[in-house]
C-alpha cells in the first residue's frame, strides 16, 4: 500500500482517490502522525498544503523512517519541502501560478515521465516555486514560467513534482501516478472492490468469532452494504433493526423493510412514528429538532438492542471521509470528524464498535454493493438527511404536513425516474414553506401552502449546484402537485448553489 501524507491541501482526498483508481490501495495519514511504516507500505506521497514553506508555523514532517527508504513523491508543497530541506531556495512566484500550464520539457528517460507526451498539460496551484536546487536534485520537467516544474533525486528513488497530478486538468496525470505507483514503487493493482469485498468477509469472520452484532439500517447506501458484508460474513449472529422515525419517505419504511427481507437480512422493522412526532410537537429552531431526533432514535433502538440477548458488537456504516483526521489550517493539530448520524450510541450501550466500510470513498461503497448484488435501486440512492421530512418541513411539523410532504416528494421523485432524471442528479427533494399564498381554483380563491422543489449536482454534498431541469419537467410537476396534493397551490423552484445556500433549507 502507498501511504499520503497530509499536510492540508484540499486535494489530498483527491490524491487517494486517483490513487485507488488504480487498484491500489493508500491511506492517508496526517504528516505529524506517521503510522509505523511495515513492509506493506511501499511509497510515500506528500500532499499539498496551504501554507508556504518559509511561513514560521509551516508543517515540518519526520522523514527519517522515509527517506531513501521508500520511494517519495512530493507534490507541490510537498516538493517544495524537499527542496527546502535538502538547502534550496524556495521563494514566492512573481506572479501567482494558477490554472492550465504545458510540460514544455520532460526528461523522458525519468521513470515518473516514462510515456508522457511532450507539452502534456498540467495545474498549477501555488504561490511559492524552488528557484535554486540542491546539488543532488535533477530537474526532470519544466514549464514556461516554472523552470524546476519537476526533480529527481535518483540516489534516494525521490521525486517532487509542482503541478498537481491528482486534479482533472492535469491530462496525463493519471499516467504519471501509475508510474510511481506501480512501477517505482512496485505495488501491483490488485486492489478492487471485489477483493476488498472478499477480504473485509473474512477479516469479519475472524474478528467477531460466534459473538452477535446489532446495526441500524437506515435504507442509504452505506448501512446496507454494511449490513450485507457483516450478512455474509456471520449470517443470522448479525441483527438489523431498521426504525421508521415517521420522517421519511412516502411509502418508503414498507418499501425498503421489504427489499432487505428479500436480500435475507436478518432485520426487524420498528414504527416508532408516533413517538418521535409527539416529542416534535410545538418545536420549530432546526438545530433543536435534530437533537430531539437524535435523542429518541437513541432511546428506540438502545430499546430495541437491549432485547437482543448478549449482543456484543455495534456495526456502523461509517465511511473513509468521515474518519480522515483532516490537518486543520489554522495549525498543526489534527480535527477529527465525526459521525452526525451514530454519536451517542457507543457510550450508553458499552458495545464493541465495528466499522466495515471505514476506509473506502463513496463511490467505493457503491461498487462494493454492486459486487455484493445489491440492487441498483439501493445503491443508486439520493443521500437522504437522518432526520428526514423533519428538516424540510419549515417551522413546526404536524401530521398534517408530512402527509402532504410525502405527497409531493413522491410525485416529484417518482416523476424524476419516470422521465430518466433520477440518476443524473445527486440529491432531490421537497420543501415545505412555512407561508401561503393567494390562488384560484375554479371560481373559489384559495389560501394555501408553497413548496419549493430542489435538486442538486455534487460529488459530495461539500458543495453543490442547481440542477438545470427542463423547463417541459418542471411544468408537469408542478401541475401534477397542484392538480393532486390538497392544501398546495403553487410550486417554486430553488435555483441556489452551495455555498452560499446549502443543500437542504434548515
Ligand atoms: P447541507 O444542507 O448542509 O447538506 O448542504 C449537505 C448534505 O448533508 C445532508 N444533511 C444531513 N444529513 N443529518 C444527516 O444525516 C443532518 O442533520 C443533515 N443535514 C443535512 C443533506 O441532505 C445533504 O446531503
Amino acid at each position: 500500500k502507498i501511504l499520503i501524507l497530509d499536510f492540508g491541501s484540499q486535494y489530498t482526498q483527491l490524491i487517494a482517490r486517483r490513487v485507488r483508481e488504480l487498484n491500489v490501495y493508500c491511506e492517508i495519514h496526517p504528516y505529524n502522525k506517521t503510522p509505523q511504516l511495515d513492509s506493506s507500505f511501499k511509497g510515500v506521497i506528500l500532499s499539498g498544503s496551504p501554507f508556504s514553506v518559509r511561513d514560521k508555523d509551516a508543517p515540518v514532517p519526520d522523514l527519517s523512517q522515509i527517506k531513501g527508504k521508500l520511494p517519495v513523491l512530493g507534490v507541490c508543497y510537498g516538493a517544495q519541502y524537499l527542496a527546502h530541506e535538502s538547502g534550496g531556495t524556495v521563494t514566492p512566484s512573481k506572479h501567482r501560478e494558477y490554472g492550465r500550464a504545458n510540460l514544455t520539457s520532460i526528461d523522458q528517460k525519468s521513470p515518473l515521465f516514462r510515456g508522457l507526451t511532450l507539452n502534456t498539460q498540467v495545474w498549477m496551484s501555488h504561490g511559492d516555486t524552488i528557484i535554486n536546487m540542491p546539488e543532488t536534485f535533477k530537474p526532470i520537467a519544466s514549464t514556461h514560467d516554472v523552470k524546476n516544474g519537476a526533480f529527481q533525486i535518483e540516489a534516494q528513488n525521490t521525486f517532487g513534482i509542482q503541478f498537481h497530478p491528482e486534479v482533472y486538468h492535469t491530462t496525463e496525470g493519471k499516467k504519471l501516478l501509475e508510474n510511481f505507483v506501480k512501477d517505482i514503487c512496485g505495488v501491483s493493482g490488485n486492489w478492487t472492490a471485489a477483493s476488498f469485498a472478499g477480504a473485509a468477509i473474512e477479516e469479519l469472520k475472524t474478528t467477531i468469532g460466534d459473538e452477535k452484532v446489532v446495526l441500524g439500517l437506515s435504507g442509504g447506501v452505506d448501512s446496507s452494504v454494511a449490513a450485507v458484508l457483516l450478512d455474509k460474513a456471520i449470517g443470522k449472529q448479525l441483527n438489523c433493526i431498521f426504525v421508521n422515525n415517521g420522517l421519511l419517505r412516502k411509502n418508503e419504511f414498507d418499501e425498503v423493510l421489504a427489499s432487505y427481507k428479500d436480500m435475507g437480512l436478518n432485520v426487524k422493522g420498528v414504527d416508532a412514528s408516533d413517538k418521535f412526532l409527539d416529542q416534535l410537537e410545538g418545536v420549530s429552531d432546526p438545530e433543536q429538532k435534530r437533537k430531539i431526533i437524535g435523542r429518541v432514535f437513541i432511546e428506540v433502538f438502545d430499546e430495541e438492542a437491549t432485547k437482543i440477548k448478549d449482543v456484543k458488537w455495534l456495526a456502523q456504516g461509517t465511511i473513509y471521509p468521515d474518519v480522515i483526521e483532516s490537518v486543520s489550517v489554522n495549525g498543526p493539530s489534527a480535527t477529527i470528524k465525526s459521525h452526525h448520524n451514530v454519536g451517542g450510541l457507543p457510550e450508553t450501550m458499552n458495545l464493541k464498535i465495528i466499522e466495515p466500510l471505514k476506509l473506502l470513498f463513496k463511490d467505493e461503497v457503491r461498487k462494493v454493493g454492486k459486487t455484493l448484488n445489491i440492487s441498483n435501486q439501493l445503491i443508486g440512492r439520493h443521500p437522504f438527511p437522518g432526520p428526514g421530512l423533519s428538516i424540510r418541513i419549515l417551522g413546526e411539523i404536524t401530521r398534517e404536513k408530512v402527509r402532504i410532504l410525502q405527497e409531493v416528494d413522491s410525485i416529484y421523485i417518482g416523476e424524476m425516474r419516470e422521465q430518466g432524471l433520477y440518476d443524473d442528479v445527486w440529491q432531490a427533494g421537497a420543501i415545505l414553506l412555512p407561508i401561503q399564498s393567494v390562488g384560484v381554483m375554479g371560481d373559489e380563491r384559495t389560501y394555501e401552502q408553497v413548496v419549493a422543489l430542489r435538486a442538486v449536482t455534487s460529488t459530495d454534498g461539500m458543495t453543490a449546484d442547481w440542477v438545470h431541469l427542463p423547463y417541459d419537467f418542471l411544468s408537469k410537476v408542478s401541475s401534477k402537485i397542484i392538480n393532486n396534493v390538497k392544501g398546495v397551490n403553487r410550486v417554486v423552484y430553488d435555483i441556489s448553489s452551495k455555498p452560499p445556500a446549502t443543500i437542504e433549507w434548515e
